[in-house]
């Protein structure tokens, strides 16, 4: 199977790198120049104390056809209109897309696609891009998939052909599976990116603690959530889990660049609204996010 990853950054670094193993891997790059530097030094994936070398082919976003089996858009929520401009644009309607982002607010984009198969999924992995071709995995996750139109068939062989060290999950409802990873995200990275702290000080604080609890049950409350103890347990379990990671809204915000905090809160300020529902936290952190983002360019 061939497969096309749209995104150098860290998610579609270690995509490449792992996927590249088993299958034959294309990998689009922004700029030119990335690309280059990829076909010259392979991706350097480093876990642990080993590093190994993958070698993909490597082009600039703008020669990507869609001619691969399946095509995983790895950027982030925020360049993808970009990107869905570029499919409806196609003469040839790619054949697969599985679209990895962040948060919710994407769903409504992917319904302007002609197209009819498409799969979405979260990513646990922790995962740092340290340059332009070599990536650091340093928290094992899984990769959650799931059906959003069309059907699951390129997904089973997706699956059954990784390497069990790079696991990917089917799941049967895509909305569930996003809103479960949602939760996480509109907790973690906000309080993170503004207190600017590692995951782990968020629970290993007390009054970090509290503003987590807080956050949660204004999110629990708004989404409607059946369980929470467990949603909550969940986020404290990824906080202990990568406790020396920063979050990749809190990377953002360090780097001067956008953040997904549109497709994250914005997402659940627009159905607070809709549903004539109250929101403070949510809409404070918000505003705290999108002051900081002003005048920082799409880096
Ligand atoms: O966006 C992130 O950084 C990650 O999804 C998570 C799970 C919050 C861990 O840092």
């Amino acid at each position: 199977m061939k497969i096309g990853i749209i995104g150098a950054g860290s998610i579609g670094l270690l995509f490449a790198s792992y996927l590249s193993r088993v299958f034959k891997v294309s990998l689009y790059t922004r700029t030119e120049e990335q690309a280059k530097e990829i076909v010259k030094n392979g991706i350097i994936l480093k876990k642990k104390t080993i590093k190994t070398q993958a070698l993909v082919k490597a082009l600039p976003l703008s020669e990507w056809e869609g001619s691969e089996d399946l095509t995983i858009i790895t950027v982030k929520a925020y360049q993808l209109e970009e990107i869905i401009t570029k499919i409806n644009r196609l003469s040839d309607t790619p054949k697969k897309l599985l679209f990895l982002q962040n948060g919710m607010g994407h769903l409504k984009q992917l319904e302007s696609i002609r197209h009819s198969q498409i799969f979405v999924g979260t990513v646990e992995h922790g995962a740092l891009r340290e340059n332009v071709f070599t990536v650091s995995h340093n928290g094992e996750g899984v990769t959650n998939i799931a059906v959003y139109r069309g059907d699951a068939c390129v997904l089973t062989e997706l699956i059954e052909t990784l390497p069990s060290e790079f696991p990917i999950v089917m799941n049967e409802d895509y909305y569930k599976m996003l809103v479960n990873k949602l939760i996480v995200n509109s907790v973690i990275n906000p309080l993170t990116a503004i207190i600017g702290v590692k995951n782990g000080d968020l629970i290993k604080n007390e009054f970090y603690f509290q503003t987590v609890v807080q956050l949660f049950n204004e999110i629990s409350i708004l989404l409607n959530i059946e369980n929470p103890d467990y949603h909550l347990e969940k986020i404290i379990d990824i906080c202990n889990k990568t406790a020396e990671n920063r979050s990749s809204m809190l990377k953002d915000i360090e780097a001067n660049r956008k953040t997904e905090v549109d497709a994250i809160l914005g997402f659940l300020l627009e159905k607070a609204k809709a549903e004539f529902k109250k929101a403070p936290l949510i809409e404070c952190l918000y505003l705290l996010l999108k002051g900081k983002e002003l005048g920082k360019g799409d880096l």
